[in-house]
Protein backbone atom coordinates (compact mmCIF):
# COMPACT_ATOMS: atom_id res chain seq x y z
CA UNK A 1 0.00 0.00 0.00
CA UNK A 2 1.29 3.58 -1.08
CA UNK A 3 0.73 6.56 1.40
CA UNK A 4 1.47 9.89 0.72
CA UNK A 5 1.43 13.31 2.68
CA UNK A 6 3.12 16.49 2.62
CA UNK A 7 3.18 19.51 4.55
CA UNK A 8 4.80 22.96 3.67
CA UNK A 9 7.84 24.68 5.12
CA UNK A 10 5.72 27.81 5.48
CA UNK A 11 6.56 28.60 9.64
CA UNK A 12 7.49 26.58 12.32
CA UNK A 13 5.70 23.32 12.94
CA UNK A 14 3.46 23.17 16.36
CA UNK A 15 1.69 20.53 18.25
CA UNK A 16 -1.45 20.46 15.55
CA UNK A 17 0.88 20.08 12.59
CA UNK A 18 2.54 17.11 15.17
CA UNK A 19 -1.07 15.44 16.08
CA UNK A 20 -2.95 16.12 13.31
CA UNK A 21 -0.78 15.23 10.17
CA UNK A 22 3.20 14.29 11.31
CA UNK A 23 1.82 11.37 14.12
CA UNK A 24 -0.60 9.76 11.75
CA UNK A 25 1.74 9.87 8.92
CA UNK A 26 4.95 8.25 11.01
CA UNK A 27 2.66 5.93 12.50
CA UNK A 28 1.75 4.44 8.97
CA UNK A 29 5.25 3.95 8.12
CA UNK A 30 5.01 0.55 9.28
CA UNK A 31 2.01 -0.42 7.33
CA UNK A 32 3.56 0.63 3.94
CA UNK A 33 5.42 2.15 1.53
CA UNK A 34 5.56 5.99 2.48
CA UNK A 35 6.18 9.22 0.45
CA UNK A 36 6.41 12.00 2.84
CA UNK A 37 7.66 15.63 1.30
CA UNK A 38 8.27 19.03 1.75
CA UNK A 39 5.66 21.29 0.00
CA UNK A 40 8.57 23.67 -1.55
CA UNK A 41 5.99 24.33 -4.56
CA UNK A 42 2.92 24.77 -2.50
CA UNK A 43 4.66 27.25 0.20
CA UNK A 44 5.74 29.56 -2.73
CA UNK A 45 2.20 30.64 -2.90
CA UNK A 46 2.42 32.28 0.59
CA UNK A 47 6.26 32.71 1.32
CA UNK A 48 8.10 35.29 -0.92
CA UNK A 49 11.99 35.37 0.34
CA UNK A 50 14.05 32.85 -0.70
CA UNK A 51 16.03 32.90 2.72
CA UNK A 52 13.22 32.26 4.43
CA UNK A 53 12.06 29.80 2.32
CA UNK A 54 15.26 27.50 2.39
CA UNK A 55 15.47 28.22 6.10
CA UNK A 56 12.18 26.67 6.76
CA UNK A 57 12.58 23.89 4.32
CA UNK A 58 15.66 22.77 6.30
CA UNK A 59 13.80 23.45 9.39
CA UNK A 60 11.17 21.18 8.29
CA UNK A 61 13.70 18.09 7.48
CA UNK A 62 15.20 18.34 10.29
CA UNK A 63 11.62 18.86 12.48
CA UNK A 64 10.54 15.40 10.85
CA UNK A 65 13.61 13.20 10.81
CA UNK A 66 13.48 14.22 14.89
CA UNK A 67 10.06 13.44 15.44
CA UNK A 68 10.81 9.86 13.61
CA UNK A 69 10.33 9.53 10.09
CA UNK A 70 12.96 6.64 9.37
CA UNK A 71 14.41 7.31 5.91
CA UNK A 72 15.45 3.61 5.57
CA UNK A 73 11.61 3.09 5.09
CA UNK A 74 10.35 6.05 3.79
CA UNK A 75 10.90 8.42 0.77
CA UNK A 76 11.43 11.55 2.64
CA UNK A 77 11.86 14.61 -0.17
CA UNK A 78 11.78 18.22 -1.40
CA UNK A 79 8.89 18.29 -3.56
CA UNK A 80 10.95 21.19 -5.88
CA UNK A 81 13.44 17.70 -6.67
CA UNK A 82 10.28 15.95 -7.98
CA UNK A 83 9.51 18.25 -11.25
CA UNK A 84 7.22 16.11 -12.76
CA UNK A 85 4.00 16.72 -10.71
CA UNK A 86 4.13 19.92 -12.51
CA UNK A 87 3.39 18.26 -15.38
CA UNK A 88 1.27 15.87 -14.23
CA UNK A 89 -0.37 19.03 -12.65
CA UNK A 90 -0.65 20.87 -16.00
CA UNK A 91 -2.44 17.67 -17.36
CA UNK A 92 -4.97 17.66 -14.27
CA UNK A 93 -5.83 21.36 -15.48
CA UNK A 94 -7.44 20.75 -18.52
CA UNK A 95 -9.81 18.26 -17.27
CA UNK A 96 -10.62 20.61 -13.41
CA UNK A 97 -13.84 22.30 -13.61
CA UNK A 98 -13.14 26.16 -12.65
CA UNK A 99 -16.29 25.30 -9.98
CA UNK A 100 -14.20 22.49 -8.62
CA UNK A 101 -11.41 25.11 -7.63
CA UNK A 102 -13.75 28.04 -6.75
CA UNK A 103 -15.39 25.68 -4.03
CA UNK A 104 -12.14 25.12 -2.24
CA UNK A 105 -12.77 26.27 1.32
CA UNK A 106 -8.86 26.65 1.78
CA UNK A 107 -8.73 28.99 -1.03
CA UNK A 108 -11.63 30.92 0.20
CA UNK A 109 -10.32 31.82 3.49
CA UNK A 110 -7.00 32.43 2.47
CA UNK A 111 -8.83 35.24 0.36
CA UNK A 112 -11.04 36.29 3.42
CA UNK A 113 -8.09 36.80 5.55
CA UNK A 114 -6.34 39.18 3.01
CA UNK A 115 -4.14 37.10 0.77
CA UNK A 116 -4.13 38.12 -3.45
CA UNK A 117 -6.24 36.00 -5.43
CA UNK A 118 -3.02 34.46 -7.27
CA UNK A 119 -3.23 31.40 -9.89
CA UNK A 120 -0.57 29.52 -7.34
CA UNK A 121 -3.39 29.99 -4.18
CA UNK A 122 -5.76 28.76 -6.97
CA UNK A 123 -5.45 25.93 -8.73
CA UNK A 124 -2.98 24.49 -4.94
CA UNK A 125 -5.12 21.61 -4.83
CA UNK A 126 -4.31 20.64 -8.59
CA UNK A 127 -0.94 20.48 -7.73
CA UNK A 128 -1.61 18.86 -4.48
CA UNK A 129 -3.54 15.96 -6.71
CA UNK A 130 -0.46 15.61 -8.58
CA UNK A 131 1.80 14.99 -5.73
CA UNK A 132 -0.81 12.34 -4.65
CA UNK A 133 -1.39 11.19 -8.33
CA UNK A 134 2.36 10.71 -9.44
CA UNK A 135 3.08 8.47 -6.66
CA UNK A 136 -0.22 6.29 -7.26
CA UNK A 137 -0.68 6.43 -3.22
CA UNK A 138 -4.06 4.94 -2.02
CA UNK A 139 -3.74 6.71 1.76
CA UNK A 140 -3.29 9.89 2.69
CA UNK A 141 -2.97 11.12 6.18
CA UNK A 142 -3.74 14.48 6.77
CA UNK A 143 -5.68 17.27 9.60
CA UNK A 144 -9.17 17.56 9.03
CA UNK A 145 -8.70 20.93 6.77
CA UNK A 146 -7.27 18.78 3.47
CA UNK A 147 -9.75 16.80 3.51
CA UNK A 148 -11.44 18.08 1.21
CA UNK A 149 -8.24 18.87 -0.98
CA UNK A 150 -7.98 14.87 -1.39
CA UNK A 151 -11.61 14.82 -2.43
CA UNK A 152 -10.49 16.78 -5.13
CA UNK A 153 -8.00 14.77 -5.89
CA UNK A 154 -10.22 11.90 -5.99
CA UNK A 155 -12.60 13.50 -8.48
CA UNK A 156 -9.80 14.20 -11.06
CA UNK A 157 -8.24 11.14 -10.98
CA UNK A 158 -11.47 9.52 -11.67
CA UNK A 159 -12.10 11.82 -14.62
CA UNK A 160 -8.81 11.53 -15.95
CA UNK A 161 -8.77 7.38 -15.66
CA UNK A 162 -12.39 7.57 -17.33
CA UNK A 163 -11.50 10.12 -20.47
CA UNK A 164 -8.18 8.14 -20.76
CA UNK A 165 -8.00 4.73 -19.51
CA UNK A 166 -7.02 3.77 -16.24
CA UNK A 167 -3.55 6.09 -15.18
CA UNK A 168 -4.40 6.38 -11.62
CA UNK A 169 -4.73 4.57 -8.48
CA UNK A 170 -7.69 6.44 -6.36
CA UNK A 171 -6.47 8.40 -2.84
CA UNK A 172 -8.54 8.53 -0.12
CA UNK A 173 -8.05 10.40 3.49
CA UNK A 174 -6.39 9.11 6.53
CA UNK A 175 -8.19 11.51 9.35
CA UNK A 176 -8.12 10.60 13.07
CA UNK A 177 -10.86 12.38 14.45
CA UNK A 178 -9.49 12.41 18.05
CA UNK A 179 -7.02 14.85 16.72
CA UNK A 180 -8.41 16.16 13.32
CA UNK A 181 -8.49 19.54 14.75
CA UNK A 182 -6.09 20.53 17.80
CA UNK A 183 -7.20 23.65 19.31
CA UNK A 184 -4.43 26.17 20.02
CA UNK A 185 -3.97 28.79 22.85
CA UNK A 186 -7.54 30.71 21.97
CA UNK A 187 -9.72 27.83 21.49
CA UNK A 188 -9.38 28.39 17.61
CA UNK A 189 -7.85 25.64 15.14
CA UNK A 190 -3.83 25.95 16.37
CA UNK A 191 -3.22 27.47 12.83
CA UNK A 192 0.29 29.33 12.25
CA UNK A 193 -1.46 31.84 10.55
CA UNK A 194 -3.73 32.45 13.70
CA UNK A 195 -0.69 33.27 16.02
CA UNK A 196 -1.75 30.70 18.61
CA UNK A 197 0.20 27.66 18.04
CA UNK A 198 3.01 26.16 20.86
CA UNK A 199 5.85 25.19 18.53
CA UNK A 200 7.26 22.10 18.45
CA UNK A 201 11.14 23.00 18.90
CA UNK A 202 11.03 26.45 20.05
CA UNK A 203 12.70 28.37 22.69
CA UNK A 204 11.30 26.03 25.84
CA UNK A 205 10.51 29.46 27.91
CA UNK A 206 8.71 31.04 25.26
CA UNK A 207 6.76 27.60 24.92
CA UNK A 208 5.79 27.52 28.42
CA UNK A 209 4.84 30.80 28.85
CA UNK A 210 2.33 30.55 25.94
CA UNK A 211 0.58 27.46 27.51
CA UNK A 212 0.22 29.39 30.33
CA UNK A 213 -1.39 32.09 28.32
CA UNK A 214 -3.83 29.47 27.01
CA UNK A 215 -7.22 30.79 27.27
CA UNK A 216 -9.66 29.51 30.12
CA UNK A 217 -12.77 30.50 31.59
CA UNK A 218 -13.32 32.18 35.03
CA UNK A 219 -14.19 29.51 36.95
CA UNK A 220 -12.11 29.90 40.71
CA UNK A 221 -9.90 27.15 41.82
CA UNK A 222 -12.50 25.81 44.14
CA UNK A 223 -15.25 25.77 41.13
CA UNK A 224 -15.79 22.14 39.66
CA UNK A 225 -15.00 22.43 36.19
CA UNK A 226 -15.60 20.62 32.61
CA UNK A 227 -12.79 18.95 30.78
CA UNK A 228 -14.82 18.55 27.72
CA UNK A 229 -14.67 21.87 27.24
CA UNK A 230 -11.74 22.81 28.43
CA UNK A 231 -8.44 24.08 25.87
CA UNK A 232 -6.24 23.32 28.69
CA UNK A 233 -7.55 19.54 28.86
CA UNK A 234 -7.90 19.36 25.07
CA UNK A 235 -3.85 19.65 24.79
CA UNK A 236 -3.67 17.85 27.97
CA UNK A 237 -5.32 14.86 26.92
CA UNK A 238 -3.24 14.68 23.47
CA UNK A 239 -0.21 13.26 25.71
CA UNK A 240 -1.49 11.36 28.62
CA UNK A 241 -2.57 7.78 29.03
CA UNK A 242 -6.08 6.87 29.45
CA UNK A 243 -5.68 6.51 33.49
CA UNK A 244 -4.13 10.19 33.21
CA UNK A 245 -6.88 11.10 31.46
CA UNK A 246 -9.25 9.79 33.66
CA UNK A 247 -7.95 11.02 36.79
CA UNK A 248 -7.37 14.35 35.12
CA UNK A 249 -11.53 14.61 34.45
CA UNK A 250 -11.99 13.59 37.80
CA UNK A 251 -10.23 16.13 39.30
CA UNK A 252 -11.51 18.55 37.16
CA UNK A 253 -14.93 17.70 38.26
CA UNK A 254 -14.26 17.48 42.03
CA UNK A 255 -13.25 21.34 42.17
CA UNK A 256 -10.77 22.64 44.27
CA UNK A 257 -8.23 22.29 40.70
CA UNK A 258 -7.04 25.93 39.56
CA UNK A 259 -6.34 26.08 35.91
CA UNK A 260 -3.14 26.96 36.77
CA UNK A 261 -2.00 23.66 37.80
CA UNK A 262 -3.45 22.04 35.12
CA UNK A 263 -1.02 24.53 32.70
CA UNK A 264 2.09 23.40 34.51
CA UNK A 265 1.39 20.01 34.26
CA UNK A 266 0.60 20.09 30.83
CA UNK A 267 4.03 22.26 30.24
CA UNK A 268 5.57 19.02 32.13
CA UNK A 269 4.17 16.73 29.70
CA UNK A 270 4.92 18.65 26.69
CA UNK A 271 8.56 19.28 27.96
CA UNK A 272 9.20 15.64 28.77
CA UNK A 273 7.35 14.89 25.58
CA UNK A 274 9.92 16.81 23.13
CA UNK A 275 12.94 16.21 25.38
CA UNK A 276 14.36 13.15 23.47
CA UNK A 277 13.23 14.99 19.94
CA UNK A 278 14.95 18.02 20.84
CA UNK A 279 18.07 16.39 21.48
CA UNK A 280 17.94 13.74 17.99
CA UNK A 281 17.25 17.34 16.29
CA UNK A 282 19.90 19.22 17.84
CA UNK A 283 22.46 15.66 16.53
CA UNK A 284 21.29 16.10 13.27
CA UNK A 285 21.80 19.80 12.95
CA UNK A 286 25.44 19.15 13.67
CA UNK A 287 25.40 16.93 10.50
CA UNK A 288 24.01 18.80 7.63
CA UNK A 289 25.24 16.47 5.18
CA UNK A 290 23.76 13.33 6.13
CA UNK A 291 19.93 15.53 6.00
CA UNK A 292 20.87 16.60 2.41
CA UNK A 293 21.81 12.84 0.99
CA UNK A 294 18.66 11.82 3.14
CA UNK A 295 16.46 14.02 1.33
CA UNK A 296 18.59 13.08 -2.09
CA UNK A 297 17.85 9.58 -1.88
CA UNK A 298 13.88 10.31 -1.02
CA UNK A 299 13.91 12.29 -4.08
CA UNK A 300 15.75 9.11 -6.29
CA UNK A 301 12.83 7.09 -5.24
CA UNK A 302 9.59 9.67 -5.32
CA UNK A 303 11.14 10.66 -8.94
CA UNK A 304 11.51 7.20 -10.25
CA UNK A 305 7.89 6.40 -9.67
CA UNK A 306 6.69 10.05 -10.20
CA UNK A 307 8.48 9.46 -14.18
CA UNK A 308 6.83 5.93 -14.82
CA UNK A 309 3.46 7.43 -13.43
CA UNK A 310 4.16 10.67 -15.91
CA UNK A 311 5.17 7.96 -18.75
CA UNK A 312 1.55 6.54 -18.68
CA UNK A 313 -0.26 9.76 -18.25
CA UNK A 314 1.64 10.77 -21.70
CA UNK A 315 0.90 8.08 -23.69
CA UNK A 316 -2.63 8.39 -22.25
CA UNK A 317 -3.48 11.60 -23.19
CA UNK A 318 -1.38 11.70 -26.85
CA UNK A 319 1.92 13.15 -25.93
CA UNK A 320 4.73 9.64 -26.46
P1 LIG B 1 -1.25 25.80 9.48
O1 LIG B 1 -2.75 25.81 9.71
O2 LIG B 1 -0.49 26.09 10.72
O3 LIG B 1 -0.86 26.69 8.32
P2 LIG B 1 -0.85 23.67 7.62
O4 LIG B 1 -2.07 24.11 6.89
O5 LIG B 1 0.48 23.90 7.00
O6 LIG B 1 -0.88 24.31 9.08
O7 LIG B 1 -1.04 22.14 7.98
C1 LIG B 1 -0.12 21.10 7.75
C2 LIG B 1 -0.77 19.79 8.17
O8 LIG B 1 -1.06 19.79 9.57
C3 LIG B 1 -2.11 19.50 7.47
O9 LIG B 1 -2.24 18.12 7.23
C4 LIG B 1 -3.11 19.98 8.46
O10 LIG B 1 -4.37 19.35 8.30
C5 LIG B 1 -2.46 19.61 9.78
N1 LIG B 1 -2.89 20.54 10.83
C6 LIG B 1 -2.55 21.85 10.92
N2 LIG B 1 -3.10 22.42 12.00
C7 LIG B 1 -3.83 21.45 12.61
C8 LIG B 1 -4.64 21.40 13.80
N3 LIG B 1 -4.79 22.48 14.56
N4 LIG B 1 -5.22 20.25 14.11
C9 LIG B 1 -5.06 19.14 13.35
N5 LIG B 1 -4.31 19.11 12.22
C10 LIG B 1 -3.69 20.24 11.86
N1 LIG C 1 -1.76 21.14 1.32
C1 LIG C 1 -1.08 20.46 2.38
C2 LIG C 1 -1.09 21.36 3.62
O1 LIG C 1 -1.20 22.55 3.52
C3 LIG C 1 0.34 20.10 2.00
C4 LIG C 1 0.37 19.16 0.84
C5 LIG C 1 0.81 19.45 -0.42
C6 LIG C 1 -0.04 17.78 0.85
N2 LIG C 1 0.71 18.33 -1.22
C7 LIG C 1 0.19 17.31 -0.48
C8 LIG C 1 -0.56 16.94 1.81
C9 LIG C 1 -0.11 15.98 -0.84
C10 LIG C 1 -0.86 15.61 1.45
C11 LIG C 1 -0.64 15.14 0.14
O2 LIG C 1 -0.95 20.90 4.69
Amino acid sequence: MRIVSGIQPSGKLHLGNYFGMMLPALELQSSGECFYFIATYHALTTVSDPAVLRAATHDVALDFLACGLDPERTAFYRQHDVPEVTELAWFLSTLTPMGLLERCHSYKDKLARGMPATHGLFSYPLLMAADILAVQARKVPVGRDQKQHVEVTRDLAQKFNAQYGEVFAIPEPVIREDVAVVPGLDGQKMSKSYGNTIELFGVESEARARVMRIVTDSRTVEEPKDPATCNVYALYRLFATPGERAEMESRYRGGGLGYGTVKKELWEKIRAAFEPLRRRRADLEKDPGHVESVLRRGAERARAEASRTLQKARQAVGLS
